[in-house]
């Protein structure tokens, strides 16, 4: 096959929802309807379990069960799907927003009862960044919900982004009768008591006018639906492909994935419109797919924590042209050529060594620690790839080592964990005081856990009162000097040397950004190059 067909069947996407909305049971449906697994449960048993929230070294070991998981591959009406598996819990949601950075596009699970919630809003403004497209599922119909049109708006106002039903539904809860297919007029009615179905129960009826439509959803719900019908006709634009593609307005299904309901003619429009794999922004230069010579980045790293097994998966996405197994690529970072003789990729359950893979593919490569996230591999062109951003953590804790005598030690295991994307590194001066800044609590357990285990070194957390962590730009050197002076307690230096202003309370973010005019205080690190 040529090459340009192979690029044009991929469809690289990650499902995203608060947890609880529905992500693993939709993924797993996919994969049924996908002809990838046979039998339902299979992706569950690989989900983080709530229960085991303090129970880390649990979550280890089922992270490290998902990470078959990781990508999803399956062939669907002649393309080539890539699912990214994002982690449902919580204190993960960084591993999430840089998995982010490696799809051309999300579904976007929202549970009808619930609606909007504060994952779903945080999850968006990473996809608004990118301006990713987006469709949206809102499941669990089967449970009466809100108003769809009070949903509808809520998605609106508080995701930034137009809406455009594309399916309707027919009442909800126990009276859950189907949903109507805006795009093509016909019926798909709900059966509860087939959940493993993957045929769907579709009526073609000439207009909503049709008598049948009385027959089959009765006379309230009929009428109750032309009235909606006639609505959101006259509320909603038409679907525009274009301006999906751009990011602008996101086309809305309703269903049940524990159902299998609604999921068909979702993933039948999702494969149809969802864009083919994307050009990515380097510090040179844009990168197009059909670029003949190779390049990719990574995106996430999965470390072993069973310490007989210390490599690391380093997965990575390409971006242009075809990888090879056993051909040297350049690893820009490190100015050094490296091959990759078991490159993996991921099918369901099963892994297996890859040959070759092309745009929109992502693959594992075993890693003996030459990895950071975000490193590029290209034929031999130097440039690295934008747009894996760091965000502001929420919780800050300062490190005390225990063992002075493991001092080196200490500081190698906080820098490479952090460089796996771990938690985030900051160092203030003088002293060199090192600061851990995480999304949840549990990355402390894990990076304490893990700095005793592989790397010998004791540390202790010491609790700290940070409110935020912005990243400053300015081309006024002298008032950040100022700026330093006088607020070096609160400034510490990342990963990469640039200063950031640890802000202990929104209020004295305000002041300083009133104080400091020629300070620009940015929540992400990715704030210099729009994508
Ligand atoms: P997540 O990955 O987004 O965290 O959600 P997950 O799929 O695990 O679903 C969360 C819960 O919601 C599960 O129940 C799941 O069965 C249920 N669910 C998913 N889709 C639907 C739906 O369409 N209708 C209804 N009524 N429920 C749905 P659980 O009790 O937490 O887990 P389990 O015991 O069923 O495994």
């Amino acid at each position: 096959m040529k090459f340009r067909e192979e690029i044009d069947k991929r469809k690289t996407f990650a499902i995203i929802s608060h947890p609880d909305a529905g992500k693993t049971t939709l993924t797993e449906k996919f994969l049924l309807f996908g002809g990838a697994i046979q039998v339902a449960g299979a992706v569950k048993n690989n989900k983080i379990k709530k229960t085991a929230a303090s129970d880390f070294m649990e979550i280890e070991k089922q992270r490290g069960i998902s990470v078959a998981t990781s990508v999803m591959t399956f062939p669907y009406n002649d393309k080539i799907v890539n699912i990214l598996d994002t982690p449902g819990h919580k204190d993960f949601a960084e591993d999430t927003y840089r998995t982010l950075t490696a799809v051309d596009s999300v579904i976007l699970v929202i549970d009808c009862v619930k609606g909007v919630e504060a994952q779903t809003e945080r999850l968006m403004e990473v996809c608004r960044m990118r301006d990713t497209p987006v469709i949206i599922f809102i499941n669990k119909m089967d449970r009466p919900g809100r108003d769809p049109f009070d949903l509808l708006d809520e998605l609106e106002e508080k995701l930034d982004i137009k809406v455009r039903p594309l399916s309707w539904p027919i009442n909800m809860g126990k009276e859950f009768k189907g949903v109507y297919k805006l795009f093509d007029g016909t019926l798909n009615l709900f059966d509860a008591q087939n959940k493993s179905k993957v045929a769907e129960n579709i009526v073609p009826i000439s207009g909503l006018e049709d008598a049948k439509l009385e027959e089959l959803v009765g006379e309230k719900d009929a009428n109750d639906l032309r009235d909606d019908v006639e609505l959101i006709d006259g509320v909603y634009e038409q679907f525009d492909k274009e301006e999906y593609l751009k990011g602008k307005v996101a086309p809305v299904f309703f269903g049940s994935a524990l159902n299998n309901f609604g999921i068909k003619e979702m993933l039948d429009t999702f494969t149809e419109i969802a864009p083919t794999p994307q050009p990515v922004f380097t510090d040179k230069r844009k990168v197009i797919a059909d670029e003949e010579k190779f390049s990719g980045f990574i995106f996430k790293i999965h470390a072993n924590i069973d310490p007989n097994h210390r490599d690391r998966i380093a997965f990575l996405r390409i971006v242009s042209g075809k990888f090879q197994r056993n051909t040297f690529y350049k690893h820009v970072r490190l100015n050094k050529k490296l091959r990759f003789a078991n490159p993996a990729s991921f099918m369901a359950q099963s892994k297996e060594i890859v040959e070759e893979a092309y745009p929109g593919d992502v693959i594992g490569l075993y890693d003996t620690g030459n990895f950071k996230i975000g490193d590029t591999l290209t034929e031999g062109e130097d440039m690295m790839f934008k747009g894996i951003p760091s965000f502001s953590p929420e919780m800050f804790k300062e490190v005390v080592n225990r063992d002075p005598m493991k001092t080196k030690q200490l500081e190698k295991g906080l820098q490479q964990l952090t460089e796996e994307g771990v938690a985030q590194l900051f160092t203030k001066q003088p002293g060199n005081i090192k600061i851990i800044g995480t999304v949840g609590n549990l990355q402390f357990e894990v990076i304490q856990y893990r700095l005793l285990n592989e790397y010998g070194a004791t540390a202790d957390f010491k609790s700290l009162n940070y409110h935020l962590a912005c990243w400053i730009t300015t081309t006024d050197q002298a008032q950040l000097d100022q700026f330093v002076k006088v607020k070096g307690s609160d400034v510490g230096y990342d990963k990469d040397n640039n200063p950031v202003f640890l802000a202990p309370s929104a209020w004295m973010l305000e002041k300083a950004r009133e104080n400091y005019p020629k300070l620009e205080f940015h929540t992400t690190s990715e704030f210099k190059v729009k994508l």
